[in-house]
C-alpha cells in the first residue's frame, strides 16, 4: 500500500479551511527568514501559499544574511508582543553567525507552531503536548488516516534530530508503541531496523534503507529529501527495492513532505483558538 501524503494533506487542508471559516477567526502566521538560501525561500513561499488557501493571514519578515542574533531576537520579540500574530515560524537553518538555540527559545511557547521550543518538546515528552513539530505530527496523521495500528507495535526511528527523530519517538511512545531510536553510533543497526513494525527513516542519505533492513509487511515512513546520482529527488529509502517487501510505504515526493505544511496550518489554527477560546482542538 502506498501512503499518499499528498492526498491526505489535500483532504486535511480542505477540512481545515471549512473549520476556520466556521470559527469566524482569522488566524495569522508570521515567518522569519534570515538570508537568501533558495531552498528556505521556496519552503517559506509554500507556507505562505498554504496559508492563503485555508484562510490564514501571513506576514513574512526577511532579514539579511549578516543579521546578528540580537537583530533576530528583536524581530521575534516584536512578533511575540503583537496580539494579531498567532503563530511564529523561524525558518531553519539560520546562518552560522546566529545563535539558533537562543532564537528558538525566544519564541513564545504559545505561538511556537513549529513545536521546537524546549517547553513544547518537554510537554511532548511528558505526554501532554501543546504543539508538536510538524513533520512527525504529520506522520502520525498519515498513520491515523490509513488506520495503521501503533499500540504495542515495535517502532524504530532512525535519526535523533529535534525537528524529526526525537519528537517522532515521543509521539509514537505517546501512542503506546514500543520505541527504539537509532542513530549513527547504533550497533547492529540493520538488526534493529529489521525488528520494526513501523520504521521511520530520517537520516538524509539517498537510498540508505534497502530491503534487507525491512521486516516483511512493515510500515516504512521515509522522511528523507535527498538527490540520487542523477540529481533526481529521492528519499532515504530505496523505494523500488523496498516497496514489495513493505506492507505500506510513503513515496518521495508526495509522502511526508506535504503533511509538514498541512500540519503547520493546523497548528496555526490551534494557536489562534488557544488565544481566543483557550482551546486547541482543530476538529
Ligand atoms: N527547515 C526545514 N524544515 C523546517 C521546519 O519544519 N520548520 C522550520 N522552521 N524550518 C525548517
Amino acid at each position: 500500500m502506498i501512503l499518499d501524503g499528498k492526498a491526505v494533506s489535500e483532504k486535511r487542508l480542505e477540512i481545515l479551511k471549512e473549520r476556520i471559516e466556521e470559527s469566524g477567526l482569522y488566524p495569522r502566521l508570521a515567518t522569519v527568514i534570515v538570508g537568501e538560501d533558495p531552498a528556505s525561500q521556496m519552503y517559506v513561499r509554500m507556507k505562505h501559499r498554504a496559508c492563503e488557501r485555508v484562510g490564514i493571514g501571513s506576514v513574512g519578515i526577511e532579514l539579511p544574511e549578516d543579521a546578528t542574533t540580537e537583530r533576530v531576537l528583536e524581530a521575534v520579540t516584536r512578533l511575540n508582543n503583537d496580539p494579531d500574530i498567532n503563530g511564529i515560524l523561524v525558518q531553519l537553518p539560520l546562518p552560522a553567525g546566529v545563535d539558533t538555540a537562543r532564537v528558538i527559545e525566544a519564541v513564545a511557547p504559545d505561538k511556537d507552531v513549529d513545536g521546537f521550543h524546549p517547553c513544547n518538546l518537554g510537554r511532548l515528552f511528558s505526554g501532554t503536548p501543546l504543539f508538536a513539530p510538524c513533520t512527525p505530527q504529520g506522520i502520525m496523521t498519515i498513520l491515523d488516516e490509513y488506520n495503521i495500528p501503533i499500540r504495542g507495535r515495535r517502532a524504530v526511528v532512525v535519526g535523533r534530530s529535534i525537528d524529526v527523530g526525537r519528537p517522532m519517538a515521543a509521539l509514537l511512545l505517546n501512542a503506546d508503541a514500543t520505541v527504539t531510536i537509532c542513530h549513527s553510533k547504533t550497533e547492529n543497526l540493520e538488526a534493529e531496523m529489521r525488528n520494526a513494525d513501523i520504521l521511520v527513516s530520517a537520516v538524509g542519505k539517498a537510498k540508505f534503507v534497502g530491503p534487507e533492513m525491512v521486516k516483511e509487511g512493515a510500515t516504512v515512513i521515509d522522511v528523507g529529501i535527498n538527490q540520487d546520482e542523477q540529481g533526481k529527488l529521492c528519499g532515504d529509502v530505496d523505494f523500488e527495492a523496498v516497496k514489495d517487501r513493505a506492507g505500506a510505504i510513503t513515496p518521495v515526493p508526495g509522502g511526508v513532505g506535504p503533511m509538514t505544511i498541512a500540519t503547520l496550518m493546523e497548528n496555526t489554527f490551534r494557536a489562534a483558538k488557544l488565544r481566543t477560546c483557550n482551546s486547541t482542538t482543530v476538529w
